[in-house]
């Protein structure tokens, strides 16, 4: 029998801690869309994905929520399982952690370990990152404003000891250098095994710490009950106890393993190609084929992360655009490998310029031709060829499928889409340059039209088939309005040749795939707060503005606005008299209309009180207010001085006109 070739690919199991966001998506779609496309090649494609389930971290989140860690961690994962769905992740399996066919085979696989001698009992001591559920040595750890922080995401470490159980990694060191340096694909891309080998396993392999007592909620050792397992060998262990690893129904783990590829984080390669490979290899197994290390999705600078709570979420972008738009865009814009930004405003844009131009103008513009020129029924291929411009293009489709299984098999999925996207790009010049609405004009040119058309259509008809790992809704909508209902034309082996779809369907124009979008609007729709943030920082901008020009005031100058501050009034003095034990002040009681204010001023050696009663006086009426003698002055009364020839002074109080009432203001 002809058994299929087998392909196994898993991703990270993500912890639960929080809800899943576009960073994990984007590790799914990738294995997602790597499973369809290996099974539309005609592997049997096996998926595992799941969920990290144990742990200090989850153990504190339940309680601050007052749940069991298990309720939280389910209601988690019911979220997570829609939102893959939501994102038409279509896996084979989803491991949990805290599963019982996952527990006993961790619990197996520690006791063989510990019993063949790769684990010891100590004692450990280190730096301890809570969110990271990390240890770091004093080497490690970062300074920041005097305080210990984790190198990974900058937040304190708290210094810890622990009766721990420890794996002996350093054995193995010399023996994964060795296999490390011989296998040049096993860690991808290439300078991720350099880092590896220069940063961890050269300097020296420490010891790792697999157990725990400080907390509960983890696989207990099932012969020292104080302790569970920690992370690194409960949660690795998941891509072979998902296959039965270790159980009387291994038939899963016998076909599937070793997995062609572990798609990881860049942050995790450490944990993948030290510690797991070590881990097989002391039982006795085969290592994957290939760890892949993915970058980040950036938020700014930073990594999008849960604990960081600078998030990007799947489901409002779907409920606007489909998944198919969201994948495309997780697929197409960063190579794999490299880091990434996302932004609302560069995901529309491609979706217009990729999607809504480039693919959808090329399937509207194929399928609207053959209903106006052929009453919507394809046409048979004529000999009226022109070899000069359909050759190229015919060539360039045919080759396309190799094209793409070439970018796949190195996992570029934005080259493999690169290079559909030539393709179109050269059917939509190929329209540009054979005119069908000039052709269709003249009846002798017919059989020429009838092949122009042909030749998109099949382009078209290629591009549908090799999409669908990326898009898988959109072939479908594709091959409906191509009218093609026949399965075999939508498989891979169609395309072995160009030119298969027949004559005679029947064409169907439908709403367009991806109808073209006004980004700004859009980007008001997604993020409606954003136009709040817009006037806040106009508002901002001026505020600045205005600083700067105040920067600009000459020296021993003030602004017009801080002028604008004193509020200077009429006075109407309603009573004056000498304050007890003072030869300097005078006491006003001061009308300013609607109010009145008392006023202390150090002018008695200047005017008799009595003949200030009744006076207009200028009153500085905004002066915060301070005691003087234990009497509240409420002001300050505005008067002239002047220095005579014998050092004396002249002083008096400045008066408005007498018509002017009282509280009028200065200005
Ligand atoms: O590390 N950009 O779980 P986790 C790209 N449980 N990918 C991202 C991302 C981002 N901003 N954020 C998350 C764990 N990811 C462990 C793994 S495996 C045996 C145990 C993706 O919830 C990426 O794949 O922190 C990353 O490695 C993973 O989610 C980390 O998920």
């Amino acid at each position: 029998m002809d058994q299929k070739k087998t392909y196994y690919i898993t991703t990270p199991i993500y912890y639960p801690s929080g809800n899943m966001h576009i960073g994990h998506t984007y590790t799914t779609v990738a294995a997602d869309a790597m499973t369809r496309f290996k099974r539309l090649t005609g592997y049997d494609a096996y998926f595992l994905t799941g969920t990290d389930e144990h742990g200090q971290k989850i153990e504190r989140k339940a309680a601050e929520k007052g749940v069991t860690p298990q309720a939280y961690v389910d209601e988690i994962v019911a979220n997570t399982k829609e939102l893959w769905k939501l994102m038409e992740i279509e896996y084979d399996d989803f491991i949990r952690t805290t599963q019982e066919r996952h527990e006993k085979v961790v619990q197996k696989i520690f006791r063989q370990f510990y019993e063949q001698g790769d684990i010891y009992k100590s004692a450990y001591e280190g730096l301890y990152c809570t969110p990271c559920e990390s240890f770091w040595t004093p080497t490690q750890v970062v300074e920041k404003d005097g305080v210990k922080v984790c190198p990974d995401c900058g937040r304190p470490v708290e210094a810890m000891q622990e009766e721990s159980y420890f794996f002996r990694m350093s054995k193995y060191q010399d023996w994964l250098i060795d296999y490390i340096e011989t296998h040049p694909d096993f860690i991808q891309p290439a300078k991720r095994a350099n880092e590896m080998l220069n940063n961890f396993l050269k300097p020296g392999l420490q010891d790792l710490c697999v157990s725990r007592t400080s907390f509960k909620w983890g696989v207990p050792v099932d012969f020292d009950d104080k302790h569970v397992v920690y992370v690194w060998i409960d949660a690795l262990s998941n891509y072979i106890t998902a296959l039965g690893y270790g159980t009387d129904h291994d038939e899963l783990f016998k076909k599937y393993w070793p997995a062609d590829v572990h798609l990881v984080g860049k942050e995790i390669v450490r944990f993948h190609t030290i510690y797991w490979p070590i881990m097989l290899h002391a039982l006795g197994l085969p290592l994957p084929k290939q760890v892949f290390a993915h970058g980040w999705l950036l938020f700014g600078n930073d990594k999008m992360s849960k604990s960081k709570g600078n998030v990007v979420y799947p489901q409002p972008i779907v409920a606007r655009y489909g998944a198919d738009a969201l994948r495309y865009y997780l697929l197409r814009e960063m190579p794999f490998g490299a880091d990434g930004n996302y932004t609302n405003e560069a995901f529309l844009t491609r979706m217009n310029a990729d999607l809504a131009n480039d693919l959808g103008n090329l399937v509207s513009r194929t399928v609207a031709m053959i209903e106006k020129y052929f009453d919507g029924v394809l046409p048979a291929w004529t000999e009226a060829a022109d070899p000069e411009v359909d050759a190229p293009l015919k060539e360039h489709c045919a080759a396309l499928p190799a094209l793409v299984e070439e970018q796949m098999n190195k996992l570029q999925y934005s080259q493999a889409l690169a290079e559909i996207w030539k393709v179109i790009g050269e059917c939509n010049k190929y329209i540009d340059l054979t005119q069908p609405w000039v052709l269709g004009k003249d009846e002798a040119k017919k059989d020429r039209l009838a092949n122009v058309l042909l030749t998109l259509a099949e382009c078209v008809r290629f591009v549908a088939v090799l999409i669908k790992p990326f898009m898988p809704q959109t072939p479908d909508r594709i091959f409906e309005q191509l009218g093609v209902t026949d399965d075999i034309l939508k498989t891979w082996e169609s395309l072995d040749s160009f030119g298969a779809l027949p004559a005679g369907i029947k064409v169907c124009k439908g709403e367009a795939l991806f109808p073209r979008i006004d980004i700004k609007k859009e980007l008001e729709a997604l993020n409606p707060d954003e136009k709040e943030e817009k006037k806040e920082a106009k508002a901002e901008k001026k505020a600045e503005k205005k600083e700067k020009k105040k920067a600009e005031i000459p020296e021993g100058c003030i602004a017009f606005d801080d002028f604008e501050k004193v509020k200077l009034r009429v006075a109407r003095v309603v009573e004056c008299e000498r304050v007890e034990k003072s030869d300097k002040l005078l006491k006003f009681r001061l009308s300013l209309g609607d109010e009145e204010r008392t006023v202390l001023s150090g002018i008695a050696k200047f005017h008799n009180p009595e003949d200030l009663i009744g006076k207009n006086l200028i009153l500085l009426a905004n002066l915060a207010p301070r005691k003087i003698m234990g009497i509240e002055s409420q002001g300050m009364l505005l008067s002239a001085v002047a220095k005579n020839e014998d050092g004396s002074e002249t002083l008096r109080l400045l008066t408005a006109d007498p018509i002017m009432p009282a509280g009028a203001e200065i200005g």
